[in-house]
């Protein structure tokens, strides 16, 4: 089986940090969403990937180059537009031939639990497989209304009233019947291919469509406060190590990693968190579930529940929470300081005032 994995897209619903980065690459415990997919694949034993990538694509293949560094091989294929996820595997045709796939949307996170579902796929190999999640709410996702054997007779795309709560996520899986199915569809209201449309073509001509229920975690990154909930969720499975430097006057407090060439000082760090390689906190309070980038510097900052990127910098304020600050922004004040959520784009500069 191969893999097909999705990082084009516009990523609108993330900015600022999608103006400025491929939102698939957002740190999740310090490593980017898709880092997360590939692993995921190569867990399931699938390692032939081909990766849709769209404007933004050469700063997604520096960051994970050929794959090697992840025990997979990767493909990129390049999307002149988003035009659809069902798009996506038409111009991915040459990569896949015939062969049976798994498509994953880069953006999506999920704990571990899928292979059962792949096993599944792959001893009984209906016409397409898709994975659901139960939802509280399912009105803003694709709903599947599934028979007791779990074969699905419709899907529905943000249904006003759902007959189901089984969310669709961003995981299927595929024979090549897909191919013939998205040959059969038109662009949707919204101008693109839907693969919901696709699958909904192959259910209506009588194939074999299953749904199969993954009850770990799953979360779409497509938002900050989806990004910091992902962000979490992965700290908590967090292994305490500390290859940096902690001085004699920090506190460290449960799961804390620090790294390589990181420096503590003066500080307490209260885990789950992480400090990045060449990172310096100095008589800050950190954490919980936060993760610094590399490269970073804290001074006298009070920072939980967020993320910084790489070479950000928070100096005299404390508060910060729920916050997710860009790659080489800083936040500052001339004298301490209190703030609250911040949402500060790469690049960015912002002062708080005493
Ligand atoms: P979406 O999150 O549905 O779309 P988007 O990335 O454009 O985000 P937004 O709604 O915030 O503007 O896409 C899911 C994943 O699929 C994501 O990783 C982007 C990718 N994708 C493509 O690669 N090509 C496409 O044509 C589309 C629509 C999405």
């Amino acid at each position: 089986m191969k893999a097909l994995v999705l990082a084009g897209g516009l990523g609108s619903r993330l900015r600022p940090f999608s103006h400025s980065m491929p939102k698939q690459l957002i740190p999740i415990a310090n490593k980017p969403v898709l880092a997360h997919v590939m692993e995921n694949l190569r867990d399931l034993g699938v390692t032939e990937i081909g990766v849709i990538v769209g404007d933004r694509g050469g700063e997604i293949a520096r960051a994970l180059g050929d794959g090697s560094s992840m025990g997979v091989r990767l493909t990129y294929i390049q999307q002149d537009s988003p035009r659809g996820l069902a798009h996506c595997t038409s111009i991915a045709r040459d990569f896949l031939g015939d062969d049976d796939f798994v498509m994953y949307l880069g953006d999506n996170m999920l704990s571990s639990g899928l292979h059962t579902i792949a096993d599944d796929f792959r001893a009984f190999r209906p016409a397409a497989q898709v994975v659901v999640h139960k939802v509280a709410d399912p009105r803003a996702f694709g709903v599947a209304e599934v028979d007791e054997n779990g074969r699905v007779s419709r899907l529905v795309e943000k249904p006003q009233h759902p007959r189901s709560d089984l969310a669709v996520i961003g995981v299927y899986f595929f024979t090549a019947a897909i191919h013939d199915a998205v040959a059969t569809i038109g662009p949707s209201a919204r101008g693109e291919l839907e693969i919901t449309d696709a699958i909904q073509a192959l259910v209506d001509s009588g194939a074999d469509v299953r749904a199969r229920v993954h009850s770990g975690f799953w979360k779409d990154t497509g938002k900050v406060e989806d990004v910091l909930d992902c962000n979490r969720e992965f700290l908590d499975a967090l292994a305490p190590a500390v290859e940096g430097e902690v001085d004699g006057a920090s506190e460290l407090i449960g799961a804390v990693r620090v790294e390589a060439g990181a420096r503590v000082v003066r500080s307490r760090i209260e885990g789950p968190a992480i400090i990045g390689a060449g990172t310096l906190v100095e008589d800050s309070r950190i954490g919980p579930h936060t993760s610094i980038g590399r490269d970073c510097v804290l001074r006298a900052a009070g920072v939980d529940y967020s993320i910084l990127l790489d070479g950000a910098s928070v100096q005299r304020v404390g508060g910060v929470s729920g916050s997710v600050i860009g790659r080489d922004a800083t936040v500052s004040s001339a004298v301490f300081a209190h703030c609250n959520r911040l949402v500060v784009g790469d690049h960015a500069s912002v002062e708080v005032a005493a």
